[in-house]
């Protein structure tokens, strides 16, 4: 499991993040949500060590993270997928995905591959296309699909849904949902669309101006209209 405990950090007068604590249990879900500014990406960063936190800890099974750089985190067992599907288009989808099991060290094994286009048919029907030919559902799925060449255990995403249409988010968060259950993998997801993200989540955090405001079973979220109305606006 990831725990966080006393997490702050401030980016010269801005406290974007303030004594954040919880955890996010192995093999499960967890949603981290809250408005545009609440902290969210800013959390991500400092779990994969690209923030470093000015007071706390984040720990990883029994692994002390808080002071890694981000460059030991593959090695760790964590894939980071950023804000806004960075893929380079002037590679193919395949080189695309085989550039996410670099980060151990060694090149992504052949299995690994077969693993990922078993998940995304599409990708293995284009894999030899070049990424800027991929529509924005196929490019989520394909920076997805590489940070899983590296066979991380903890995956952080940060608003995968955004700009998809409801469709494309419903099959990649059920992709993410399947994930969770086949290979025990511990999901943190990031995400503006509230009710998407609950409808797979096993427990939810609220972020409110860098504060923990709900630390939940997601079930329990999604049915309080109080807690949702005031801070997920539905
Ligand atoms: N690199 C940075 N430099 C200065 N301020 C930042 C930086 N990154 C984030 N912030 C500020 O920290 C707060 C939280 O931002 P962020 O983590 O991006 O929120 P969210 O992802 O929930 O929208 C915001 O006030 C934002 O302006
Ligand atoms: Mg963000």
């Amino acid at each position: 499991m990831l725990t966080l405990s006393g997490v702050t950090v401030s980016f010269g007068a801005v406290r974007a993040l303030r004594e954040v604590g919880f955890t996010a249990p192995a093999g499960q879900v967890t949603a981290v949500l809250g408005a545009n500014g609440a902290g969210k990406t800013t959390l991500l960063r400092t779990i994969s060590g690209l923030v470093r936190a000015q007071t706390g800890t984040v720990r990883f099974g029994d692994r002390d993270l808080t002071r890694q750089p981000p460059e030991a985190m593959p090695r760790l067992g964590l894939a980071h997928v950023p804000e806004g599907r960075g893929v380079i288009t002037e590679l193919t989808v395949e080189e695309n995905l085989r550039l996410g099991g670099l980060g151990r060290g060694r090149r992504a094994d052949a299995d690994v591959l077969d693993r990922v286009f078993s998940l995304f048919p599409v990708l293995r029907e284009r894999r030899a296309a070049t990424a800027h030919v991929l529509s924005g559902g196929e490019r989520q799925m394909l920076v997805i699909g590489r940070a899983l060449m590296a066979s991380p255990t903890l995956l952080l995403l940060d608003e995968p849904s955004l700009g998809l249409a409801p469709r494309v988010v419903a099959q990649i968060f059920d992709l993410l949902s399947g994930l969770v259950a086949d290979a025990g993998l511990t999901v943190l997801l990031v995400e503006q669309n509230a009710r998407s993200a609950l409808s797979i989540a096993h427990r939810a955090v609220v972020l409110n101006l860098g504060r923990v405001v709900v630390d939940d079973d997601a079930r329990v979220l999604a049915d309080d209209d109080q807690l949702r109305h005031a801070y997920l606006g539905f």
